[in-house]
């Protein structure tokens, strides 16, 4: 199976407190896109883009080096993943969509993404359970509902998907109002089923400042 992986790297870095875009924060003298980067190729995809501020393309070149191909990202991550999605070509089978901020992404999961697609899913995203009790909220903050946990699932990336499913999806939701977190809402509106692999907690997502401390510690002692 030809695999292209996208890295979305386009964010700001506001909610960790850092001037420069999240992706190029450093985790143990790496960028965190390089990191990403990495275990897309060690899971087994064969090529890379990767989706960056328009304003620091020459800052992710130097942190990525050239065989890694850099696209303008846009102003949402459905944006950035759509412009980068331009670059895989058509003897591409599949594509799996990683974001930079989850560097510490085992490959084993991008190899479990990529096996699921092998064995004929058409769209597979990584999942772990909830763990804690999960409860609807009113606008007062007084909660309304618990939520049963057991059918929930915290979904990662890198989510993969035939090609040609991700690229049909991505031209349906075209100019529409919804507003996608993922790669998998835009599939599944399409009409599309997805199915899920185990994902991993080191695959964890770094948005505030305490989840790069948490990073920093399993570099030190994984
Ligand atoms: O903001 P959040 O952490 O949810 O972003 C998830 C990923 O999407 C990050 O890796 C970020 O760089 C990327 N992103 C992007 N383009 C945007 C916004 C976010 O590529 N406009």
């Amino acid at each position: 199976m030809h695999a292209v992986g996208i890295v979305a790297a386009a964010g700001s870095g506001l909610r960790l407190g850092h001037e420069r875009p999240k992706a190029l924060v450093e985790l143990a003298g790496r960028p965190l896109v390089a990191w990403a980067v990495q275990t897309l190729l060690e899971g087994g995809v064969q090529r890379v883009v990767v989706a960056v501020p328009a304003a620091d393309r020459a800052a992710f070149a130097a942190a990525l080096g050239p065989d890694v191909e850099l696209v303008e990202g846009g102003d949402t991550r459905t944006a950035s993943v759509r412009a980068a999605l331009a670059l895989a070509r058509e003897d591409v089978d599949a594509v799996l969509v990683h974001d930079a901020a989850r560097p510490l992404t085992p490959p084993d999961v991008v190899a479990r993404v990529l096996a699921a697609l092998a064995a004929g899913a058409p769209a597979v995203v990584p999942v772990l359970p909830v763990v804690d009790t999960t409860v609807s909220v009113a606008a007062d903050g007084s909660v309304t509902t618990e939520v049963a946990r057991a059918a929930l699932r915290r979904v990662q990336t890198p989510q993969g998907f035939h090609r040609q499913a991700l690229v049909a999806a991505y031209a349906a939701a075209h100019g529409s109002a919804a507003e996608f977190t993922d790669d998998a809402s835009v599939v599944r509106a399409s009409g599309v089923p997805v199915t899920t692999v185990d994902g991993d907690e080191r695959a964890a997502k770094i948005t505030v400042p305490h989840d790069l401390r948490l990073a920093e510690l399993q570099v030190a002692a994984p």
